[in-house]
């Protein structure tokens, strides 16, 4: 089995459904709770327009589309990784280290020094999956610096939201 990480620019309509549908997919187990029902991490409009932009690197197991992250350069020169999704029916087997891998090395390329993610949590209480990637980021060198409230960030998508939330704003010297 290979498994291969890169940018992938391709806006072919099935790949970006099949994108599309892999990260929605994630999204509505690992958020579960944490938003009114129906509601999806992403569409084909977005994720197409993140391909064209060179900002998705997704992971392909022998061809197959099995993990995704969008990487991104901040205003402050900082390198971002978001939207990092592993195929359920493949967890454990290290695609999500090697998407954070590729994530830092792309930012690094770039010139960035410090990494960022940020962690959306429920304001009081505890999910499990956000648990589990605390524990991960940690594991993987990411410091929390900062806490803001979802609500403020993002008014617009406040009303979407079952729980008060927050964004934990991690970085990473690399
Ligand atoms: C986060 C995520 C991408 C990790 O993907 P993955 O391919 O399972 O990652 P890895 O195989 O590299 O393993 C991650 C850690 O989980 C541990 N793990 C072991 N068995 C596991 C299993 N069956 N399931 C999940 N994790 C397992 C691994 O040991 C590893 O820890 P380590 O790096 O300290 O050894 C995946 O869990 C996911 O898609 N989560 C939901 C989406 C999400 O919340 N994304 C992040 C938003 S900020």
């Amino acid at each position: 089995m290979v498994l291969e990480v890169s940018i992938d620019r391709s806006t072919e309509p099935a790949f970006v459904a099949e994108l599309t549908d892999l990260v929605n997919q994630v999204y509505a187990d690992a958020e579960k709770g944490l938003w009114v029902p129906g509601t999806r991490r992403t569409d084909e409009a977005e994720v197409a327009a993140v391909l064209e932009a060179g900002e998705f690197a997704v992971a392909r197991l022998d061809a197959a589309l099995v993990g995704a992250v969008r990487v991104q350069r901040l205003p402050g020169g900082e390198g971002e990784f978001g939207m990092l999704v592993a195929s359920p029916a493949h967890r454990g087997a290290g695609i999500g280290r090697e998407l954070v891998r590729f994530a830092e090395a792309w930012a690094r390329g770039r010139g960035a020094r410090t990494m960022q993610l940020e962690l959306l949590v429920p304001r009081d209480w505890t999910h499990p999956v956000k648990e589990f990637l605390r524990e991960w980021y940690e594991r993987l060198g990411y410091r929390a610096i900062r806490r803001d409230q979802f609500e403020q960030a993002h008014p617009t998508l406040a009303p979407r939201l079952a729980t008060p939330c927050d964004f934990v704003v991690y970085h990473k010297p690399i």
